[in-house]
């Protein structure tokens, strides 16, 4: 394993995250240091030496702004403040002081297509009169129909219902792509974007190493807010595209980003990754031209099904998307709005043996990778019993959407029963399954054939053997439902065998594997991967 003195930070590495792993941390479910239930800054610090351990180079924190937490967090009342519920600035600041002691960059959401409906724009646009310089700042429009009773266009939340909400008293109506609570902001007033490079030179003067940068393909809207083509479902999943919805990917949305760059380029060494959610390869390839995002993520491996075919595509489309532009692909197959690995390739054994496959298939390929906290742990997605589910869309749908909180249960670190030292009180945010004591960061530590274990090895073996150099994807010949592709230049060879039968292993010296191989010349069993050193 690496060492602890290996570990430092080269100052005039300005693209330390060309191929760097992220570590996205959920905060309200990593650790909770304070004893309220919910994870905080503290919690997070105190935790440093494992993320170390682990062998990660970069974290992204989920938003801890100030926030009614309605959208937990991703619904911001004040941008440059903590909220009280995960610490204070001061613990902010002694949190990106020891992680940069850890050899650990720090990358923090950044929310600029809406506020929270308590941030003070919002709160003074609700009492003043329709047509001033307050309403501007966000998107309220009079209604249609007699006396304005119907909403100004047919847009649909993403979280479901219609995306505009009238005010009491006949007023007018105001936009918001995701729930009430979260106003969409008017990007064509000025003071929006200068509100913005404030809070970016606010926390870039704290010291973070970058942004993730919420619904980034948002922000900019359509002139004269047209209709949508049709209506898409009563509850689309954030993960859903269409070309023709006119509520994201607007033109003017590649401005911002260039303000956006431009601010950041007055600091070393920093970064801005967009969640980019569009049609196609050929509308994510603006978002990464030079001038604006460093990197972008691209969903595809993440919306891939558990077969060769869709693996394959989702990687060839990633590595297209981002062809001729200064950006390598980024990686990810799980974060805080999608259905975990393990559950979504199968659950039990079989989902879980998946998932181990998928990290390596993930981690073997170029450019950076984000992991989503608990995955190295293997956890599943957990059901919740409807009284505890918390996200809003499962009340914005009507009850038939369960939302986002199954994958969002608080981390096992240790002992036997519930809450696992995550927390000092067993009330944590939301309810930790009674059966996770072999899944606790404890008990897989010291075994070697953890889920733990092997992202150890993974991403040690990544950081430094020479076989993972080369920053070219070669695709290799492979049985029916396999795939194989080499690194070119290292020699890295990743195979995966999803056929459901043992196949031969390719040629080569085993570096690692996601599940047991037998001895010598034995076959690689289904639902496993394999690294290979030609
Ligand atoms: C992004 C976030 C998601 C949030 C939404 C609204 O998609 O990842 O968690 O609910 O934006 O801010």
């Amino acid at each position: 394993m690496r060492r602890a003195d290996d570990r430092h930070l080269a100052p005039d590495d300005e693209a330390w995250w060309r191929n760097a792993v992220f570590y996205q941390v959920y905060i309200r479910s990593f650790a909770d240091a304070n004893g309220d239930g919910v994870g905080d800054l503290e919690g997070v610090r105190g935790r440093l030496g494992y993320l170390e351990l682990l062998g990660v180079d970069a974290l992204w924190l989920t938003p801890f702004f100030r926030s009614p937490m309605v959208d937990h967090g991703y619904d911001v009342s004040d941008p440059r403040d903590v909220d009280p519920l995960f610490g204070d600035l001061e613990t902010f600041d002694r949190l990106v002081a020891d992680a940069h002691r850890h050899g650990l960059r720090v990358t923090i959401d950044l929310v600029p297509n809406h506020t929270s409906d308590r941030h003070e724009w919002f709160q003074a646009a609700v009492t003043a009169a329709p047509g001033g310089p307050e309403r501007a700042r966000y998107l309220f429009r009079d209604g249609r129909s007699f006396g304005g009773s119907q909403p100004p266009n047919n847009w649909t939340s993403v979280f479901g219902g219609p995306a505009w909400t009238r005010l009491p008293g006949a007023d007018q109506w105001y936009l918001h792509l995701f729930a009430p609570e979260q106003p969409d902001l008017n990007w064509e007033n000025p003071e929006v974007a200068a509100d913005l490079e404030r809070t970016l030179r606010f926390w870039l003067g704290r010291g973070v190493d970058g942004f993730r940068i919420d619904v980034a393909h948002g922000m900019a809207k359509p002139a004269g807010l047209p209709d949508m083509p049709h209506q898409v479902g009563v509850c689309p999943s954030l993960l859903e595209r269409d070309g023709a919805d006119p509520r994201f990917d607007a033109d003017g949305v590649h401005d911002i980003h260039r303000m956006i760059r431009k601010v950041l380029d007055e600091y070393p060494a920093r970064v801005a990754i967009g969640e980019i959610r569009v049609a196609d390869d050929a509308a994510f390839a603006r978002y990464v031209r030079p001038g604006e995002l460093h990197l972008g993520f691209n969903f595809r491996l993440l919306e891939a099904d558990f077969n060769a075919d869709s693996v394959r595509a989702a990687i060839e489309h990633s590595l297209v998307a981002v062809q001729g532009s200064p950006a390598p692909a980024t990686w990810t197959i799980s974060n805080h709005d999608t259905v975990r690995p393990v559950t979504r390739y199968g659950g039990g054994e079989v989902g879980l043996a998946r998932a181990r496959a998928m990290a390596l298939v993930q981690l073997a390929l170029p450019g950076p990778a984000y992991l989503y906290n608990g995955d190295e742990l293997g956890l599943p997605n957990v059901e919740l019993p409807d009284w505890v589910l918390q996200d809003p869309v499962w009340k914005r749908s009507g009850h038939t959407e369960r939302g986002r909180d199954g994958c969002r249960i608080p981390l096992p670190w240790e002992s036997g029963t519930s809450p696992y030292g995550f927390s000092a009180t067993p009330g944590t945010w939301l309810p930790m399954p009674g059966d996770w004591a072999g899944r606790t960061v404890e008990a897989q530590l010291e075994d070697p054939s953890s889920t733990l274990s092997l992202y150890r090895q993974a991403l040690e073996l990544r950081q430094r053997h020479t076989a993972f150099t080369g920053t070219e994807v070669e695709w290799y010949g492979a049985p029916p439902g396999c795939l194989a592709f080499r690194r070119r230049g290292g020699g890295l060879v990743c195979a995966l065998n999803a056929s459901g039968a043992p196949v031969s292993l390719p040629a080569g010296q085993v570096l690692l594997a996601s599940g047991p191989l037998r001895p010598i010349g034995d076959p690689l069993p289904p639902d496993t991967a394999v690294w290979l050193k030609e």
